[in-house]
């Protein structure tokens, strides 16, 4: 007998009917269409939770935290571009369009990404300014919207990233209602005024793999040669979504887990459509290591990453850096409590916040509302998120040293054990205190 209403024992929730099915159920009645929302999936799936480091003991030399140093730097794309991409730090800031976000917001990502020595990436709708102006090194997306796309901004970045798909939508497009379509939104994105846009699921002009080896190619002879080519998965069909990728061109795979972060999509695409990250990375460094392009051509991994302990987990298994979009949202102020009275008027709470797309973000973030966004001082965004980045690299050489690597590039699987049986059979590392990887053949 399980009483979960929290005031009588004798009443008893239904695990399958629990309160947030009967809500849906009840709001679909009166609405009658899907639930749109932004953030990633809210169900628990397998994640770096489930793993843990095992650390150095007597047969693992561990590294001296105060005195020994442990490097923490990147280069990202030298598999053909010119000019690859050094970032001091292996955490990057996923691609989130500006529509999507305020100009500030972008602005404040750029201002902390920059202080960390590390990139920014721009997003559907193209690139601002201020962006530009605020991030030392940044990311043009290339969607299959083409809203925003301009040659000269692709020459004005400093790497390409080719958006096939999201982890929070693999094979679905994006959305922005019609709120947020301000006139410089309009304008940038050839659209009207006010009126709700779905983005292209694909690109216009190319049907399959061959294609993306020709627009890659398009691209370097835009950008003479110098720039990166990032190509973003969602994670689903990844062993064989990566070698097609590497074998099309890319420089850098970025690989966006089910968890991953999104502005406004189905609430159903985001919980049920695609695999999550932690089963994702497995799959595409094994395509990596067949094609012998493992650390060659880099991979770059997103999903629900949140802490120093996420990056290190995702380091192991065989990224080369991580991105976050969720987590430098919230680090610049979104679901802030000092902003809960806010977020009550608008029928949410601090902590819950996620109708990005209705744009009255109290906090200021997820709004093209000018006097929302006047709200948020990007400065002090960017000095928010900053600290928050610090804080992550050095827990993850906290952890890096603690398994002896003076690199955080060197964790590797073997640091690695899993606490359930599941994770264990998706990350491919044995289920703690015993020699079992499920799957695997000993
Ligand atoms: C507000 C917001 C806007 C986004 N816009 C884009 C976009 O324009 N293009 C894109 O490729 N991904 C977009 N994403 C997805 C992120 O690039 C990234 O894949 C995801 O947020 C990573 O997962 P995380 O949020 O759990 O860190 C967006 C995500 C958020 C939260």
């Amino acid at each position: 007998m399980g009483a979960s209403n929290g005031h009588d024992p004798s009443l008893r929730e239904s695990a399958t009917f629990d309160r947030h099915a009967i809500a849906e159920i009840q709001r679909a009645a009166r609405e009658g269409i899907y639930d749109i929302r932004g953030w990633g999936a809210k169900r628990r799936v397998p994640h770096f939770d489930d793993l843990l480091f095992l650390g150095a003991s007597v047969s693992r030399y561990p590294l001296e935290g105060y005195r020994e140093r442990c490097a923490t730097d990147v280069v990202l794309g030298d598999r053909h571009a010119s000019a690859p991409l050094h970032l001091d730090i292996p955490i990057t800031i996923a691609g989130m369009s500006f529509g999507a976000l305020s100009a500030p917001a972008k602005d404040a990502l750029g201002r902390g990404a920059s202080e960390m020595g590390t990139s920014t990436t721009t997003g559907d709708g193209g690139m601002t300014p201020e962006e530009r102006a605020s991030s030392k090194t940044l990311i043009y997306q290339l969607l299959p919207s083409r809203y925003g796309m301009n040659p000269d901004d692709l020459r004005a970045a400093d790497a390409i990233e080719v958006v096939i798909g999201q982890g929070a939508k693999p094979g679905g497009g994006g959305m922005l209602l019609g709120q947020k379509i301000s006139a410089r939104v309009a304008q940038m994105r050839d659209l009207p005024e006010g009126i709700d846009q779905r983005s292209a699921c694909r690109h216009p002009d190319w049907t399959g793999p061959d294609d993306l080896e020709i627009k890659i190619v398009e691209l370097r002879e835009i950008t003479d040669w110098e720039k990166p080519i990032f190509v973003k998965i969602g994670a689903s069909r990844t062993y064989y979504d990566v070698a097609l990728a590497v074998k099309a061109g890319a420089d850098v795979i970025v690989l966006d887990g089910m968890q991953g972060g999104t502005a406004a999509t189905q609430e159903v695409f985001i919980e049920h459509v695609g695999i999550p990250i932690l089963a994702a990375i497995p799959a595409a460094v094994e395509a990596l290591q067949e094609l012998g392009m493992h650390r060659k051509v880099q991979l770059v991994v997103s999903g629900g990453i949140r802490t120093g302990a996420d990056v290190a987990k995702a380091l192991a298994l065989g990224a080369d850096a991580v991105s976050i979009g969720v987590a430098a949202l919230i680090a610049l102020g979104d679901n802030a409590p000092e902003h809960d009275a806010g977020y009550h008027a608008i029928g949410s709470a601090a902590g819950y916040y996620d109708d990005w797309h209705e744009g009255r973000d109290p906090a200021g973030i997820s709004t093209q509302d000018d006097e929302l966004a006047a709200r948020f001082d990007p400065v002090l965004g960017g000095r928010r998120l900053a600290n928050y980045l610090r804080t992550m690299v050095l827990e993850t050489q906290t952890l890096a040293r603690a398994c002896g690597k003076s690199h955080v590039r060197n964790l590797e699987p073997e640091d690695l054990v899993a606490l359930t049986v599941e994770a264990a059979a998706m990350a491919r590392v044995p289920l703690a205190g015993t020699r079992w990887i499920p799957g695997v053949a000993r």
